[in-house]
Order: C-alpha cells, then structure tokens, then sequence
C-alpha cells in the first residue's frame, strides 16, 4: 500500500522530491525531477487571460477554465494543439480545488477505479493546478473515440445535471450503447455510489464518459474512459445543495421516494439496492458491491485526506463527511424490505 500511496505528495517544496521515478516516466516521460522541479509558466491571473484563446474548439471544454499544456524543460506551457495535459486552477469560488480534485481522485484510484493519470503542479508564483495526462491519446498518437453520457443520452449539454435526469436511466441506455456490456454497469453504479460518499453532487452527464477503441468495427461503446473530474463538494456548502447531481432512480421524478428515504430523510444502502434492481443487477451482487465500496473506503479515506496537500479545515470537512455518508449506508433496512 505504501507504495502505491507513494505519489500522493506530488508538490515538491524546497528540496524534497517526492516523485517516484516510475510515477516521473508514465506521466511525464521523464526519469528525474527538473533541478526547479516541475512548474506550470506564470500565474493563475495569466492562464485564465490565456484560457479563451488557447481553449477554443478543442475537446476539454467544461465548466473550469483549463488548458492543453505540453511540458518544456520542467515547465508546463500552453499549447494550441495536441496539448498531452489539461491544466484547472482553482476556479474563483473554488479555493483549494486543486488540492481537493488530487485528493479524491487518489482516493479513486485506491479504492479500485480506474482513473486519469494527475498531479498537482504549482504555477511559477506558487500556487498549485491540478493537471491531468490526457487518456484520449494514445502511444502511436492515435486517439480513442470518447464519447459522453449527455451525447449519448441525447441530452443536450446545457441540461446535463437536469432534474429530470436519473442515474437509473442514464446507465440502463449506457448499457445499451455498450452492447450490454455488464461491466458498463457495475462500472457506473460504483461511480455513482463513490460520488455520494464523497459528496460530489457534480457527476452529471458530461463527467460520465464511454470510449470505443480506434480502428472498431463495433458501432458500440466499449467501457467507462478512466474516470475524471471526481472531487467533494462538501466543504463548498454553498455549492451543496442535492447530495447527487441526478436523480438515482426514476421514481424520484415523479416525487415517489422509497420507504426508506421516507423514513431517513436521505438514501441509504436500501435506494441503492433499489437503484441496483432497476439497473439489472441481483440484490446480492448489488449488496456485495456496496459493502466492497464502503469498506474500501473505509479502510483508506482517513489515510488518504490526511496525506492530501487540502488545508486543515478541508481535510476535517471531508473526513466528516464521508464518515456521514457511511452511516448513512450502514443504516438498517425497514423491516420487511429486501
Ligand atoms: N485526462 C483526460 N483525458 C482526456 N480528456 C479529459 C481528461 N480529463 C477531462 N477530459 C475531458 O475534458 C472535459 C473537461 O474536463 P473536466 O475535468 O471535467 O473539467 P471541468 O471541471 O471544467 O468540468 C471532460 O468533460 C472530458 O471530456
Ligand atoms: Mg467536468
């Protein structure tokens, strides 16, 4: 574990050098640390100055000003074109964003997803940006075809979060465009599950995303892309409103909640159980991967949030609210339901 947990410490300050050589070579493609360290070129002021020239027409757009970057002599600079990483500042009512995306997304990965390979990368005045390596090219420089939930759910992207959305619906058509590949399911309902323990109410239509390999001849999707922009509202209260972006199931549009939510005020492991039926899943093996997700999480989030570079106040933010977000799943079923 410790190994893998090795990288978390991304932000060199004066001499440490926490980059394993190995986390060095598949990021970046480099063996050792620059003799400056690795920085991003000037300040947040002058990348969101960059950012609407730099960004138009190409394939990273979304609701964080960010830019394609390409590394120069340890220094991360803007690209037009072919840019291998994608740069995000703390947005304006966001501080500490970077901080928190690096953070949960080393949660992500231990817990067992598949993520977009990141780093935290401070500017050259030394505030830090969360970078991400592209997965969409490939070695050859071929790229995987991407596609996201809101164009293949034929949602248009202004109402990707709508109230009228449900993960239910969402990953049975994903499904579908996967040629009923199963994995697809159990794929997003560990997603969605992770985004409510979390709390990121921000896993909306366009934060889901399928790929299909280049040179298919399939029509369908083949999988979930690595997952991507995975971070915890909660110590944003201001942006915490739903605990989830959609609705988990259909019912809810039409107002009709569960039993149990009715009981608890908020979902417990028996909408999930439900969510996992309306999915096509069995009530043991939906059972079986909620209790694998919460005590992976268990067992790594406290490690993990503390070995964070998130301020104080955010790591104990964080740290209580997964600690709810548990509770809340391990809460009884009503008597006489599954
Ligand atoms: N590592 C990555 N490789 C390829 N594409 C990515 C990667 N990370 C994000 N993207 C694409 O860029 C878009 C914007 O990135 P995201 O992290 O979601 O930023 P925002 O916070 O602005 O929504 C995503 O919707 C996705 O299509
Ligand atoms: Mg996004």
């Amino acid at each position: 574990m410790s190994q893998r947990l090795g990288t978390i410490s991304l932000s060199p300050k004066g001499n440490e050098s926490p980059y394993s050589s190995y986390f060095l070579k598949t990021m970046f493609g480099i063996s050792q640390l620059p003799k400056n360290g690795l920085r991003v070129q000037g300040d947040a002021q002058t990348f969101n100055d960059l950012a609407p020239e730099y960004t138009e027409g190409n394939s990273v757009s979304g609701a964080q000003k960010k830019l394609l970057m390409s590394l120069n002599d340890g220094m991360l600079v803007p690209v037009k074109k072919n840019g291998q990483f994608i740069v995000k500042p703390a947005p304006d009512n966001f501080p500490h964003l970077p901080e928190n995306e690096h953070c949960i997304m080393q949660l992500a990965k231990v817990v067992g997803f598949d993520i977009a390979q990141n780093a935290l990368v401070p500017f050259e005045s030394g505030e830090l940006a969360y970078l991400t390596k592209r997965f969409d090219i490939l070695k050859d420089a071929t790229r995987l075809f991407i596609e996201d939930a809101a164009s293949l759910c034929l949602v248009a992207p202004v109402n990707k979060g709508s109230d009228a959305l449900s993960y239910e619906d969402t990953l049975n058509t994903l499904f579908t465009v996967s040629g009923q590949n199963r994995g697809v399911t159990l794929n997003g309902f560990r997603q969605v599950l992770f985004a409510y323990i979390v709390g990121n109410n921000n896993l909306h239509l366009k934060n889901l995303s399928l790929f299909r390999k280049p040179n298919s001849q399939s029509h369908f999707m083949t999988n979930f892309t690595p997952v991507y922009d995975v971070l915890s509202v909660a110590p944003y209260p201001k942006y915490y409103g739903d605990d989830l972006s959609l609705s988990l199931l259909n019912s809810e549009l039409e107002a009709v909640f569960s039993e149990a939510y009715e009981q608890y005020g908020h979902y417990t492991g028996y909408d999930f159980i439900k969510f996992g039926q309306q999915i096509g899943l069995s009530n043991s093996a939906t059972k079986k991967l909620i209790k694998q997700l919460c005590s992976a999480v268990e067992g790594a989030y406290e490690y993990i949030i503390n070995a964070s570079q998130c301020p104080d106040g955010m790591k104990r933010e964080i740290k209580s609210h997964i600690a709810e977000k548990l509770g809340r799943l391990s809460r009884p079923y009503p008597v006489n339901l599954v």
